[in-house]
């Protein structure tokens, strides 16, 4: 069931350097989510609606990377539908990030580079890391350099995704933004929260439009849209050149159609039943399988359950039972027992889903890393095995 409406002048779809997609929409690179299964299964409902959009692998490190490390090498994998590879990178040196963008260019295919200084969990901020890197805008302009002179004889572009600083006292967004510009990266997407915010509160959407005024390339608008509405409405208040779209998607990846047929000038919202969702349940499975094998991709999918199932009637111990499934079998004859014909929750429109907790206490940094804003030259140690990304 879906409910239509028209729209009207929206951006016709989204160009970074080369690459094109006919949909202002990227799926936000999320560590332990967006891998080929998932893309996959949210590619498939863009095609529904005959559109594309971009879908960012999950984050891996640049020195797992130039090290050959096998986790990070089991990251890289792509689903034959992909026809643009696109690839988050994380780091914290030139060196390294040149290198691995050098790989992901020359071995593996990849049309489309993102890289990650938004970060919030402690453990990598620490280190410098993510969201507290941006601080040192010296740096910055180092590794998005470095970056960009790999990629570029390739002809792929490279994008940055931050936050809006450290905290409300050390914004450092419009400063990225100015950078990303003269370093010639092909857009940036702003998560309006800051490091200290993590996933609390609401994403601040006049920093996205702030961000829109300060730079000339193209700006991808992040955070809190729960539903296709509230992408073209973000793109409607902040003048962003499309959206960026995480939690929204978690158990729902049917979202991408809305969007792509928001985009198109439709609103449409997308309603399965139960039965509908246990066949996209199924769907996610089966993908996961494919690629990850079947012991590891059943594994995988039992943090998706919840997620599938939120709002819908499906009692306590089925819930509890199908995120303990080991098998497709298994699996099959937990998912027979929901009701098909349950209707799908209205009151869950519009509402959080997935990580939303409290702001960080402190933002944890280095020693003495407020002490100067540039940082050019300064060898951060780098992780090769870093995973957690958001
Ligand atoms: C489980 C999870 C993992 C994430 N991993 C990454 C990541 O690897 N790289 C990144 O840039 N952001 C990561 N994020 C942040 C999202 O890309 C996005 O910026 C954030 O969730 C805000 O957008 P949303 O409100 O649409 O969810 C992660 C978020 C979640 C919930």
């Amino acid at each position: 069931m879906s409910i239509t409406t028209p729209t009207t002048g929206l951006p016709p779809g989204l160009t970074l350097g080369s690459v094109h997609v006919a949909t202002p929409v990227v799926l936000a690179p999320m560590a332990g989510i967006t891998n080929a299964a998932y893309r996959r299964l949210c590619l498939e409902q863009m095609r529904l609606q005959g559109a594309d959009g971009l879908f960012v692998c999950e984050m891996i490190t640049s020195r797992g990377l130039v090290e050959r490390d096998s986790t990070t090498l089991q990251m890289l994998v792509f689903d034959e539908l992909e026809k643009v590879r696109s690839v988050q990178l994380y780091g914290t040196d030139p060196v390294y990030v040149g290198r691995a963008a050098e790989v992901l260019c020359a071995e593996y295919g990849v049309a489309h580079i993102d890289l990650n200084f938004g970060c919030p969990v402690p453990k990598v901020t620490r280190k410098g890391g993510g969201g507290a890197l941006p601080w040192k805008r010296g740096l910055l302009a180092e590794i998005l350099a470095a970056a960009v002179a790999a990629a570029t004889p390739y002809g792929v572009p490279v994008t940055m995704k931050t936050r809006k600083g450290l905290d409300a006292d050390h914004l450092t967004y419009l400063d990225a933004g100015r950078i990303a510009e003269e370093t010639g990266v092909a857009a940036i997407a702003l998560h309006g929260r800051t490091v200290e915010q993590a996933y609390s509160g609401e994403a601040d959407w006049d920093a996205i439009a702030a961000l829109v005024d300060h730079v000339d390339i193209p700006v991808l608008g992040n955070g809190d849209i729960w539903e296709a509405a509230d992408a073209v409405r973000m793109v409607e208040e902040t003048g962003a050149s499309g959206v960026v779209v995480g939690r929204g998607c978690l158990g729902r990846p049917w979202l991408f159609r809305d969007l792509a047929a928001a985009f198109a000038g439709e609103r449409v919202a997308t309603l399965p039943n139960l039965g509908e969702v246990r066949d996209m349940m199924r769907r996610h499975a089966e993908l996961l399988s494919e690629h990850l094998g079947e012991e590891r991709g059943c594994k995988e999918f039992r943090k998706h359950v919840s997620w599938y199932l939120k709002g819908f009637r499906a009692g306590g111990p089925l819930r509890h039972q199908l995120a303990l499934a080991s098998s497709l079998a298994e699996l099959d004859v937990l998912l027979a027992e929901l009701d098909a014909d349950d209707p799908f929750p209205v009151a869950e429109l519009g509402t959080p889903r997935g990580r939303q907790g409290a702001p960080r206490k402190r933002v944890v940094l280095p020693e003495g890393w407020l002490d100067d804003r540039d940082g050019s030259g300064r060898h951060l140690r780098e992780d090769a095995t870093e995973t957690t990304g958001g």
